[in-house]
């Protein structure tokens, strides 16, 4: 049976006005011809899993690096697809030299420099900018929730109206994106970040800082039972703020489903893709869903501490498509979830 063509992912999209995409290894464009083609084949937008943050692209205070960004952004003119920019302000992958000549007198010149020079590089280039990842923090203890990041504490709250204020300026039509995980289960953990969050974008939205929609990472464990009903209530509030609403970083791990039975492992996946999908697609505001990665070969969760001690030599299932390129379970319920959407006129 075809996927490709009229029956891709990307053409599935496509006809309902949605955008279907995957995090790319840029290291892996250069290499892999058939990596190339599937992400060509089957995504109508792609992101760069890291050639675009702080320490793949500015690698020393003075100097940017924009080969790997250049060229995954011309690989998606090729074909066609979109790009969303990831990401402008984040605590994580910060380069080496952050730490010793980043200061409070010097931190807003330098984010504010950082967001210029990448925005303005892709200006007009990029659909959705992911400025501001991971500001909600619970475990950090501030009633606000947020994350006591080295930008918060160099910076204060504003350092995020900063980043959101200067990215607008350096390219006003990219859609401005506040990005973030765990707010996707109604367990009680899910439920509080949830709502700090949803506070920060109406705090946000009051203060006339230009936000345009919030990514739901939507890293999602295949065991769960907490896809609720409050996720779809978070996305119907966005949606009232005027937020346009991005699944940004969809992925289902199989780290504790203990059958060593792929079919049994596939089948769950398959079943947690086709209804999260859908209960999100149900909501108009929901126009990009983006897997983290496209193959099981190449996802991040592989790395991760506590998959490599659950299940030592075993490979995640949490992709479309399996370590061989073919499509998995989770392919072909992704593209029934993509049928069910109300076509999308943006
Ligand atoms: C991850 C990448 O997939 C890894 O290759 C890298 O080592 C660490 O970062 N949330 C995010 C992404 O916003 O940028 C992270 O990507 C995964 C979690």
């Amino acid at each position: 049976m075809s996927i490709d063509g009229p029956a891709s992912l990307r053409a599935h999209a496509s006809a309902r006005g949605l955008f279907y995409g995957a995090a790319v290894d840029t290291g892996l464009l250069r290499t892999d011809a058939a990596y190339r083609a599937l992400l060509a084949g089957q995504c109508n937008i792609v992101v760069a899993e890291n050639a675009m943050k702080w320490a793949a692209i500015h690698p020393e205070p003075d100097r940017y690096a924009f080969e790997q960004g250049d060229e995954l952004v011309a690989f998606a003119e090729q074909h066609a697809m979109q790009v969303r920019g990831h990401n402008l302000c984040w605590h994580e992958a910060l380069p080496s030299w952050f730490a010793s000549t980043v200061n409070p007198g010097n931190a807003r010149q330098i984010l504010t420099e950082h967001i210029r020079t990448v925005v303005g590089r892709y200006k007009g280039r990029i659909r959705a900018w992911d400025v501001v990842n991971e500001a909600i923090a619970l475990e950090d203890g501030r009633t606000d929730g947020l994350r006591t990041s080295p930008w918060f504490e160099m910076l204060g709250p504003g350092y995020i109206d900063l980043a959101f204020r200067t990215a607008r300026e350096a390219d006003p039509h990219a859609l401005l994106t506040y990005n973030d995980y765990g707010i996707e289960y109604d367990h009680p953990a899910g439920f509080t970040k949830r709502a700090a969050v949803m506070a920060l974008l109406k705090r946000l939205k009051a203060d006339g800082v230009p936000v345009d929609a919030v990514g739901i990472q939507s890293h999602i464990d295949a065991t769960t039972s907490g896809l609720g009903p409050g996720i779809s209530a978070f996305v119907s509030e966005a949606q009232a703020l005027g937020l346009k609403v991005f699944l940004t970083e969809l992925d289902v791990n199989d780290d504790n489903l203990a059958s060593e039975d792929i079919a049994v492992r596939d089948a769950a996946i398959a079943k947690v893709y086709g209804q999260y999908v859908t209960t999100m697609l149900a909501n108009l505001a929901v126009t990009d869903v983006l897997t983290w990665g496209i193959s099981d070969n190449h996802s991040w969760l592989n790395n991760s501490k506590y998959h490599k001690e659950k299940h030592p030599g075993r490979q995640e299932r949490a992709l479309p498509f399996d370590a061989s390129y073919h499509p998995a379970p989770a392919f072909y319920a992704l593209r029934t979830a993509l049928d069910s959407a109300t076509v999308r006129n943006a």
